[in-house]
């Protein structure tokens, strides 16, 4: 081969390795772009990567709240549902008592007036009788048991007792010493002591005097019947400047109530004490009477020590009682 054949092909290759050079040049210009575009798509999807990682998180921690709250809700739920069944028992009991109540009224109603006869035939043939006469004793225990049933009638129908109240402004305090009057020698020959604690300037209450007689009757009679042995029945009245109430406390020494009697005393019917001697009426118609005034009345006893009945009633305001000091 000539030398300018030689130099032909040199040349010629010459170019092809520059074309060469030129494309190599051109595909690592494009390897670049291609990794750098790589590059910024892979920075864009970590960024989207990470915010749906954000957000899958933010999710999860909502769910989990829902999760807490839905929790609370169904415990919510289920704290109704009990409170629904506890009224609905209550609604049922009470229920139960108002056709009690309802009958046990109308059959003392009905009772009241052959008691009645009985009574006044039974004493009409006492009276016509010598005292020496054998069947004179008989009489009088039918006399004695006829006084009973018409107490247990009168204590019924006061249970039931629908009428009218006659409302006065009164001081609690001598309305307690006019009951403790009516059991005086009661208490006395029981060798029951009768302590008073009451506030010189207690404010006067509205109040039914009947009723709050009948209260007091009926918690001092317990309190008696508690302390066969004799003890001590401490009154105390007073004023609670915070709840603006009167606050009447009834205390006696004597056995106490058991723990699980408790919430039973207040039920109608219930009596601990022997047949023939308590109806089971008496509390149930003091929380009568002093819900009916608008007051509260609540038992703490220790048995063996004794019991105290805390009365609140509400105060009438701008009036105060002044005839009584302590004793
Ligand atoms: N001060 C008290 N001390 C001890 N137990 C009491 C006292 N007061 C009430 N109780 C108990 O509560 C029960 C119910 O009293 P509640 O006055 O309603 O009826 P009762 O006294 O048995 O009969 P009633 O009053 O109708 O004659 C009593 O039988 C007694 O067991
Ligand atoms: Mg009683």
């Amino acid at each position: 081969m000539s030398a300018y054949a030689w130099q032909q092909r040199f040349e010629a290759a010459k170019g092809t390795i520059r074309a060469l050079q030129d494309e190599l040049v051109e595909t690592n210009r494009g390897l670049l772009a291609l990794a750098m575009e790589l590059e910024e798509r892979v920075k864009e999807r970590t960024t989207e990567l990470h915010a749906a990682h954000e957000e899958l998180e933010r999710t999860n921690s909502e769910l989990l709240q829902l999760t807490l709250e839905l929790d609370d809700r169904v415990a919510e739920l289920r704290a109704k549902n009990e409170e629904i069944k506890a009224m609905s028992q209550q609604l049922w009991q009470a229920a139960k008592l108002a056709t009690m109540g309802e009958l046990a009224a109308s059959i003392a109603h009905e009772l009241n007036n052959p008691l009645a006869t009985v009574s006044l035939r039974v004493e009409a043939l006492l009276g016509g009788m010598a005292p020496d006469v054998p069947r004179r004793r008989a009489l009088e225990v039918v006399e004695q048991e006829v006084e009973r049933m018409g107490q247990l009638v009168a204590n019924l129908l006061q249970f039931t007792r629908r009428g009218q109240s006659q409302v006065s402004t009164l001081d609690v305090r001598e309305e307690i010493e006019r009951t403790l009057e009516l059991i005086h020698y009661h208490l006395h020959n029981r060798h029951i002591a009768v302590v008073r604690h009451f506030a010189p300037d207690v404010p006067m209450v509205q109040a039914d005097l009947q009723q709050l007689r009948q209260l007091f009757l009926n918690l001092f009679t317990n309190a008696s019947d508690a302390m066969p042995q004799g003890g001590t029945l401490t009154l105390q009245v007073r004023t609670d400047p915070p709840s603006q109430q009167l606050e009447i406390a009834i205390s006696d020494t004597g056995m106490g109530i058991a723990a699980e009697d408790l919430p039973k005393v207040m039920e109608p019917f219930f009596t601990t004490k022997p047949e023939g001697r308590g109806t089971g009426l008496g509390l149930p118609i003091c929380r009568r009477i002093v819900q009916e005034h608008q007051g509260a009345l609540d038992i703490v006893s220790t048995v063996h020590q004794g019991t105290t009945v805390f009365i609140t009633l509400p105060i009438q305001h701008g009036q105060t009682g002044t005839s009584f000091i302590e004793a």
